[in-house]
């Protein structure tokens, strides 16, 4: 069978999210983003293209490591200033039918109970269009915004999530039974308590009473997205999550990554093809190959190097050292032997060789440059050989690259089978990547406080016997 990309919009409700320096483009909208018209344009544009959903990153903290300041962040609107991802996601659904919603949260600084809420409500209001990308939060300036002194240490904020999940899982699936809702007005019964049950979760990270303050949504728990690539990450992303995001360098760590991950899901009890991978993908699209290339080009012209530095949260400064000392060096001129004892960094490489592996990062692997046929015959290769499942779609340029996307590159992976010619109407987000139900299958460690089951049964116990 012929296998169908899935095909994000990759957002973030900021001015410079992965693209240094293009807000700067001539007529990049991406200024205005923090209207609720931008946000209404986009979704209109990706709904009218084909898109499955629009996929929001989000970070609560601003980069400082570079420069020890976050001055050269929001200097460059680079991931600062920075809003709220889940609040333009009803705007975003009032004006399409179909289009999903993808949004990033931590489990790390803000306990679940108000989250559940949250995500239940927009799960309600898109009408099962949405998805959750779990991320447990890198930077060390989100934790000082916490009331932490610093970084609660990486394994252990995996812990956190893995009963954060647990959590979740009790409101979303168990708290309310899907005929609890009577609207019985004769009978002046609007939801049957009977079937509303409080969860009285007590972990060792939080104690949640409930019941869930939601009715039971389309989908109930929502869409589960999540990026790893450490062992903690991929062990819960084995465990949890549906759509993956995998990264792609080294060379071969991609498909590494999948076959690793699909493994252990399926010792987790789930099904081989229960996931999907994605990867971040820039496509760039012209009425022929030269007009493609001057675009690329153009917006190349105006990519800023240093941004990618502050992105990367890199404790020197490679611009301003003579490429061909080491990093150790580089860092001792800068007396920076802090970092040298942390041993985080390549020491020995050449300045000038980890700035050119930045600059090769900057387009990574899944690039395509050419008119709608090549780039769909490189996305079919993407598909057919790389054994990804659908792409994050990098913008340079808002709204131009989506816009190209949907008018030339849509209609040719339609004409190859590649993309569905329409949406089916009243299709939940799970729906539409799976082809099966609306809620979590009966294997996924969700299911089993459904009807209220296992409430009282601490994780640690359920984890004892392996499921
Ligand atoms: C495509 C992609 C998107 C990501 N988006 C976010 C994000 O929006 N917010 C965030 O805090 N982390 C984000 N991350 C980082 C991941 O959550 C994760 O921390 C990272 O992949 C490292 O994996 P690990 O946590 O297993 O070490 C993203 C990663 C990738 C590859």
């Amino acid at each position: 069978m012929t296998k169908r990309l899935i095909v994000n919009v990759f957002e973030m409700n900021t001015p410079g999210h992965i693209t240094h320096g293009l807000w700067r483009l001539p007529g990049n909208q991406r200024d205005r983003y923090s209207s609720i018209e931008y946000w209404t344009e986009l979704a209109r544009i990706a709904e009218a293209g084909g898109f499955d959903a629009v996929f929001l990153a989000d970070v609560v903290g601003a980069y400082d490591v570079y420069d020890d300041d976050f001055a050269p962040a929001v200097q460059r609107g680079l991931q600062i200033p920075n809003n709220d991802p889940m609040l333009v996601i009803p705007a975003m659904a009032a004006v399409t039918e179909h289009l999903g919603f993808g949004v990033t949260f931590s489990t790390t600084y803000e306990p679940p109970f108000a989250f559940a809420r949250r995500m239940s409500t927009l799960d309600h209001l898109t009408d099962g269009r949405v998805g959750w990308n779990i991320v447990t939060s890198y930077l060390p300036n989100a934790a000082r915004n916490f009331g932490l002194a610093e970084q609660i240490p990486h394994d252990e904020r995996y812990r956190i999530a893995e009963e954060y999940l647990d959590v979740l899982y009790k409101l979303w699936e168990g708290s309310w039974d899907d005929d609890a809702i009577e609207v019985d007005r004769e009978g002046d019964r609007y939801a049957d308590p009977a079937k509303v049950r409080r969860i009285d979760h007590e972990g060792e990270f939080f104690r949640v009473a409930g019941p869930h303050l939601s009715e039971p949504s389309r989908q109930r728990t929502p869409v589960l997205f999540q990026a790893s690539a450490s062992k903690a990450g991929t062990a819960f992303a084995a465990k949890h999550a549906e759509v993956l995001f995998t990264a792609d360098r080294p060379a071969g760590a991609l498909e590494r990554n999948i076959a690793a991950i699909r493994e252990a899901a399926v010792e987790a009890g789930r099904r081989a093809d229960d996931t999907r991978y994605l990867v971040m993908a820039t496509v760039i699209v012209g009425r022929t190959e030269a007009e493609a290339r001057e675009k690329y080009e153009h917006y190349r012209a105006f990519r800023d190097a240093e941004g990618s530095f502050v992105h990367m949260s890199v404790p020197f400064h490679p611009l301003e050292h003579d490429p061909s000392i080491t990093i150790r060096e580089a860092l001792v001129a800068e007396g920076r032997h802090d970092v040298i004892a942390e041993g985080g960094l390549p020491l020995e490489l050449t300045v000038g060789a980890f700035r050119a592996g930045v600059d090769e990062a900057w387009d990574a692997r899944f690039l395509a440059v050419g008119t709608p046929e090549q780039v769909a015959d490189t996305i079919e290769r993407w598909l057919d050989e790389d054994g990804i499942d659908g792409i994050n779609l990098r913008q340079y340029h808002s709204y131009d690259t989506i816009r190209d996307f949907g008018e030339l590159v849509t209609p040719e992976l339609r004409r190859r089978g590649r993309m569905r010619e329409a949406y089916v109407p009243g299709e939940t987000l799970r729906e539409r990547i799976f082809g099966e139900g609306a809620r979590l299958p009966e294997r996924h460690p969700a299911a089993r406080y459904r009807g209220g089951a296992n409430l009282r049964e601490p994780a640690a116990a359920a984890a004892g016997r392996g499921e």
